[in-house]
Formats: structure tokens, C-alpha cells, sequence
């Protein structure tokens, strides 16, 4: 079976830079991305690459190439489904915030809705393939909604989880570990997850192409950020004793990363993880196993957000407290408002919840972000409904400088890892903020001694209080 039109519904942080890789390395194959965000499809087909909706390192090359020639944006969502054999459905899967499942379980509606138009369109067989993280079982939804709705056509229905994280979401598409597809155990069904596995196979080796039943694959997805999500509240649950002990939490990620069983990825330790997958796709797990009765298992994993929700506060509270436990009209410059570097994105973002909590105490929150729009920053803490968007607006101020971001400021707390932040003069900014001056580094990137040789009071995530005296 050859593909040659693919449909995506979804143009976001992963429809896009997915398909603009399948485009790229399928030039026989015309891939179409739809969306019913005009505003999100007229960024993607804007001539100045600078206004691409999402911002990830290589994507305006890949996007440059294969753009006109067989990669197209559009809103004709029912044009776009009616022509592709393969539709990939790539919309937003939200915790829910209603009803049943409120703050749990994922918001399916946009996956439904999905479904039922591709129900609705479609005149001829059609391959489905499930990209977005959908809840383990969800494949046997969107079959029974296609063949009870659908106009008689055939539908086969593949799970192709996609693994890709911001900020390196280009070259993660080229380079995968493994890509996964999960299909049918049946004739069709081999068949269908062949056809995919051609597409992949156009740039990556067979070996690395895995494929599964479908329950396997959707629930792999949710394993995969779990054990990751895990991973970081590990260290982060270990950053706090090494601030009480006198160890120093890079070296023993150092230390016990070096043993290959553990290995050194994520044992970075942070001001807590954000990103629109973790904390989403645990809380799913979590209700998943509830709703098996499994409780034992949806406690352990529940663990994980309660760390991670921890990690935050206390971040926060250790300004309070360092800044003589009132930070009522200080001004705090925050460096960093994406939930890590080298993306726009701030979903779940810990500088979101980090702000909100500094509020509460009536500080005077000054943030600058190199990626992050001044827009995106207030809808971030409207959202939260904490106070109301005059109130966001009076006591936060969004800065396109950093140096002036940072003038006359109480502290400065680095809330994202951006390589800039290591590169700044901070003798300079020393000179411009009130004594004491205070840097509060929630990523551990700039070097301690050299801070403290400046003058500043430096406190990092998972360094002791006893080497500060
Ligand atoms: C994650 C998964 O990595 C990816 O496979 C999946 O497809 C989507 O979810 P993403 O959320 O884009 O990707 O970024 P990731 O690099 O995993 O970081 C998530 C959060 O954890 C960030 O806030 C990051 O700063 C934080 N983190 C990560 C740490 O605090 N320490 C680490 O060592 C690693
Ligand atoms: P992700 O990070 O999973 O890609 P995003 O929120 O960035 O999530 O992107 C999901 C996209 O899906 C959004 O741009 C949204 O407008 C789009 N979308 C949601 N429902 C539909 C639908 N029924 N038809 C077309 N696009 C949709």
C-alpha cells in the first residue's frame, strides 16, 4: 500500500514540526496541515520564517524546503480529509476541567470531534493514526465512533505516539531512538502499520521502527513521560536534602548518573519540570489506574506531581524567606518564562506558578524571556484566575531587555536555562540592583563562586546553605 496524500489534523508544537519531517523526507508524498486556528495557519504559511507559530531550533529550514512543494497548511479541514488516505489526528488532549475526571483525566472532545468529522467526509478507506497522547484504549473509541457514523467506508486505526521534546523537537524527528506504531493484530492490520513503517523507513532504520499492538503503543506513551516526569522529581526530591546536608546536587547527579544502569540523562535538577506532557499525561495515568481500582499504583506515580508541586512552592517560599520573609513591593525580575530553553512554549511552565505564589505576597514581578510574548505571559497567569487581569497587569511587567529587566530589582531568580543567562555581565548587573543583590537560580547554570566573588547573595536549587556562610 502506497500513501501518497496525508492529512494532520492539528498544526501545534507536534503536528507541525512532525509533519514538516515527514514532508521533508517524503518528498513524493503531498502532506497537508490542518486547523481550524486561522490565526496558527496564516503563521505557518507567513513568507518571513521568523513568524513561524512555534518557535524550535531548524524548523524554519525544514519548513523553508518543503513548504509549497509538498507541505501545506490550511483551514479546509473537510477538503484536506476527504483527499489523504492517511490522517494523522494531532489536536490538543487537555487535562479535563470539568465534570468526571476534572484535573485528571485527558479532555477527549477534540479527539472526538476529530473522529466524527472524518466520519462525516470521508468516501473512501481511510488509515487513522492516533499522534496525539491519548489515554490507553482510546483507539477502540475512535473505531467504534468511525464505524458507527462513517458512510460505509473502511477505517484502520494505528497509535503513532510521538516522542519528540521542545526545543530539540527537529532533530529529535531526525534522529529518533525508536519510532512506534501500533496497529491491528490482524491481515489489514499488518498491512496498514507497513504502510507507515515505509514512510518512517524513508530515513530511519528498520531496527529502530517498533511495532505493537495497539494498547501497548498508546500506553507507552504515558509510561515513557511518567518514567522521565519520575526522573526529575527524583533529583528534585534530592536537591532539597543536598541544600540541608552540604552536598551539591550536580555532583551527585554527576556521581550516580556515571553508573550506566542509571545512566545521566534527566538527573538535571530544577526549579520543577513543566511542559504540556508530564504533569498532563501522569495525572491521566493516575486516573487510568484508579479507575482499574488499581490505587497502590496511581498513588506511587501520583507522588511525581506532588514533588514536582513542592519543588515550586518551596522555590518561591526560599525568596520570601531570604529577602527577610517580605517581598511586598520588592521588585523581582524573573529571567525565563518558557517552561525550558529554546522554545516559546510556557505550558505548565514552574515560572507561571512561581509568579502566582510571589503575588500572593504582593511582589512587584519584572520578567523577561528572549522566546515568550508579553501576550502569552499575562493570558499564562489570567488563566490561573489568582486575581484579575487589571491586578496581573499592574503588579507584572514584561521586559524586552535584560539589563533593564533587572535594574533596581531585589533579587533576580532565573526560572529558564536559556544559554544566554550564563553569557550576561553580571558584574554590570550587580552594579544596577539593590544590596543586597540576590540571584536566586533555579537551573543551576551560572557559576556559583564567581557570583559570590561579585558581590551577590547566590542561591541555587540543590546547593547547601552551609557553603554560603
Ligand atoms: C517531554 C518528553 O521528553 C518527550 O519525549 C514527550 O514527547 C513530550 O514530553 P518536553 O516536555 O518537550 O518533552 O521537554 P523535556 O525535555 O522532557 O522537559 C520537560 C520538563 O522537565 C522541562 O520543564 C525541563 O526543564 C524539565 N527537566 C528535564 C528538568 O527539570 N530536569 C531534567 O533533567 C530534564
Ligand atoms: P500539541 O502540543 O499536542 O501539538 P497544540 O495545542 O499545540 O498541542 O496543538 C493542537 C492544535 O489542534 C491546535 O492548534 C488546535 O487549534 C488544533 N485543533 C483542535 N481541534 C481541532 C479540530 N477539530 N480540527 C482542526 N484542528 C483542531
Amino acid at each position: 500500500m502506497k500513501i501518497k496524500n496525508i492529512c494532520c489534523i492539528g498544526a501545534g508544537y507536534v503536528g507541525g514540526p512532525t509533519m514538516a519531517v515527514l514532508a521533508l523526507k517524503n518528498p513524493d508524498i503531498n502532506i497537508t496541515i490542518v486547523d481550524i486556528n486561522e490565526a496558527r495557519i496564516a503563521a505557518w504559511n507567513d513568507n518571513d520564517l521568523n513568524n513561524l507559530p512555534i518557535y524550535e531550533p531548524g524548523l524554519k529550514e525544514v519548513v523553508q524546503e518543503a513548504r509549497g512543494r509538498n507541505l501545506f497548511f490550511s483551514t479546509e479541514v473537510e477538503k484536506a480529509i476527504d483527499e489523504a488516505e492517511m490522517i494523522f489526528i494531532s489536536v490538543n488532549t487537555p487535562t479535563k476541567t470539568y465534570g468526571k475526571g476534572k484535573g485528571m483525566a485527558a479532555d477527549l472532545k477534540y479527539i472526538e470531534l476529530s473522529a466524527r468529522q472524518i466520519a462525516k467526509v470521508a468516501t473512501t478507506d481511510k488509515i487513522v493514526v492516533e499522534k496525539s497522547t491519548l489515554p490507553v484504549r482510546t483507539a477502540q473509541a475512535i473505531k467504534n465512533i468511525l464505524d458507527h457514523t462513517g458512510n460505509g467506508v473502511k477505517f484502520q486505526i494505528l497509535s503513532n505516539p510521538e516522542f519528540l521534546a521542545e526545543g530539540t523537537a527537529v532533530q529529535d524527528l531526525l534522529n529518533p531512538d525508536r519510532v512506534l506504531i501500533g496497529g491491528e493484530n490482524s491481515k489489514e492490520g499488518n498491512e496498514t502499520i507497513n504502510a507507515l513503517v515505509d514512510i518512517y523507513a524513508t530515513w530511519i532504520p528498520k531496527e529502530q521502527i517498533l511495532t505493537t499492538n495497539l494498547w501497548s503503543s498508546e500506553l507507552s506513551k504515558l509510561v515513557a513521560n511518567a518514567f522521565l516526569a519520575q526522573r526529575v522529581s527524583s533529583i528534585n526530591a534530592i536537591s532539597e536534602l543536598c541544600e540541608v546536608t552540604g552536598a551539591d546536587v550536580s555532583e551527585v547527579s554527576k556521581a550516580i548518573g556515571m553508573d550506566s544502569r542509571i545512566g545521566p540523562k534527566f538527573l538535571k535538577a530544577s526549579v520543577g519540570f513543566g511542559g504540556s506532557c508530564f504533569q498532563k499525561d501522569i495525572l491521566n495515568l493516575v486516573y487510568i489506574a484508579k479507575s482499574y481500582g488499581l490505587n497502590e499504583v496511581a498513588d506511587y506515580w501520583e507522588q511525581v506531581i506532588i514533588m514536582n508541586d513542592h519543588q515550586k512552592n518551596r522555590f518561591a517560599e526560599n525568596i520570601v524567606s531570604k529577602l527577610y520573609n517580605t517581598v511586598s513591593g520588592k521588585k523581582i525580575t524573573f529571567l525565563g518564562w518558557a517552561f525550558k530553553k529554546d522554545t516559546n512554549d510556557t505550558r505548565e511552565s514552574a515560572a507561571i506558578y512561581v509568579a502566582d505564589a510571589l503575588l500572593n505576597e504582593e511582589a512587584e514581578i519584572t520578567v523577561y524571556d528572549p522566546k515568550v510574548s508579553e501576550e502569552r505571559i499575562y493570558e499564562d497567569l489570567d488563566y490561573l484566575n489568582t486575581r484579575s487581569p487589571e491586578e496581573n497587569r499592574r503588579l507584572l511587567k514584561v521586559v524586552m531587555e535584560p539589563y533593564h529587566a533587572c535594574e533596581k530589582a531585589h533579587a533576580v531568580a532565573i526560572l529558564t536555562e536559556w544559554d544566554e543567562f550564563v553569557e550576561y555581565d553580571w558584574e554590570n548587573i550587580y552594579t544596577s540592583v539593590i544590596k543586597p543583590a540576590f540571584v536566586f537560580d533555579g537551573r543551576r547554570i551560572l557559576d556559583g563562586q564567581f557570583m559570590k566573588d561579585i558581590g551577590f547573595q547566590y542561591d541555587a536549587i540543590g546547593v547547601s546553605i552551609l557553603n554560603n556562610i
